[in-house]
């Protein structure tokens, strides 16, 4: 692979989070969870488990936990004023049931790839072994995690699939329902399948303001209400794939 096809993969990969209810192959589900454990992570910790989620029964209850730990989020996100809310729950209250479909539309995804996280595991790691044993060194836990987590959705996209990430609140709803014993933890639940609608390439920022050259270049350092110039930038790059999540406009 060269370097084209591979940014090709990158800036095909977006976030789907509405799916079709077809079926996807049984050994695609194996093809991503085998990319997906090449992930580095700190020590080679490996801190991660996969469980496979496609019992409807199973399913139903996961998705109700969430849209229910959704619901809690949704109530704390109107502390902030409307402009700078999460892009999904940038919507009066009157409207609410379209936040909840922005964020939680996954719903109908034939295969939900839960990863559960084991913080023992992170002892591979020389940082985590220094500090306390489940919660130290949460830097190297949790970008060991993130790092599986990309890793698990660019193996989807790289088969034409679509994943949405679906982090969650709370863990006692899940934990009751998929029945993984302490101190292992839901860390992210991923909806896979055939996108239910066509996302255009992503949205970031441009990459000058983020790189600097031999030292750091002042010009491009935030101040006092910068930082909500940047937010309102993000919200308005993100909105759009949240919308087309419900059919309104282009991701
Ligand atoms: C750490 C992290 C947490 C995220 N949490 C969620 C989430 O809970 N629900 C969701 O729909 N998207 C979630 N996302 C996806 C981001 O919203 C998305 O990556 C971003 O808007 C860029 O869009 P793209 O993935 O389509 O390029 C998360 C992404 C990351 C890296």
């Amino acid at each position: 692979m060269d370097y084209d096809e591979f940014l090709g993969l990158l800036r095909y990969r977006r976030t789907i989070r509405r799916f079709k209810p077809d079926p996807i192959p049984d050994d695609y589900v194996t093809k991503i969870l085998d990319a997906a454990h090449y992930a580095m992570s700190g020590g080679n910790s490996q801190p991660w488990e996969f469980m496979v989620v496609k019992d409807p029964e199973i399913k139903e209850k996961v998705f109700n936990a969430f849209i229910d730990d959704l619901n809690q989020m949704y109530y704390l996100e109107l502390q902030r004023i409307p402009q700078y809310r999460h892009p999904a729950f940038n919507v009066s209250p009157e409207e609410k049931q379209k936040a909840m479909d922005m964020i939680g539309g996954w719903k109908d995804a034939p295969v939900y790839i839960i990863v559960l996280e084991d913080g023992r595991k992170m002892f591979g790691s020389v940082l985590a072994a220094r500090s306390d044993s489940t919660g130290g060194s949460v830097n190297v836990f949790a970008s060991s995690m993130g790092h599986l987590g990309m890793t698990l959705h660019l193996a989807a996209a790289s088969l034409g699939l679509g994943s949405q990430r679906v982090d969650v609140g709370v863990q006692e709803p899940y934990r009751q329902v998929l029945k993984y014993p302490e101190p292992i933890r839901l860390n992210i639940i991923v909806p896979v399948g055939y996108p239910a609608y066509q996302a255009g390439p992503p949205r970031r920022l441009p990459l000058r303001g983020m790189v600097h050259s031999d030292q750091y270049d002042m010009s491009k350092y935030m101040r006092g209400e910068d930082f909500l110039g940047y937010l309102d930038k993000i919200r308005a790059l993100g909105r759009p794939g949240y919308r087309a999540a419900i059919g309104e406009g282009k991701a």
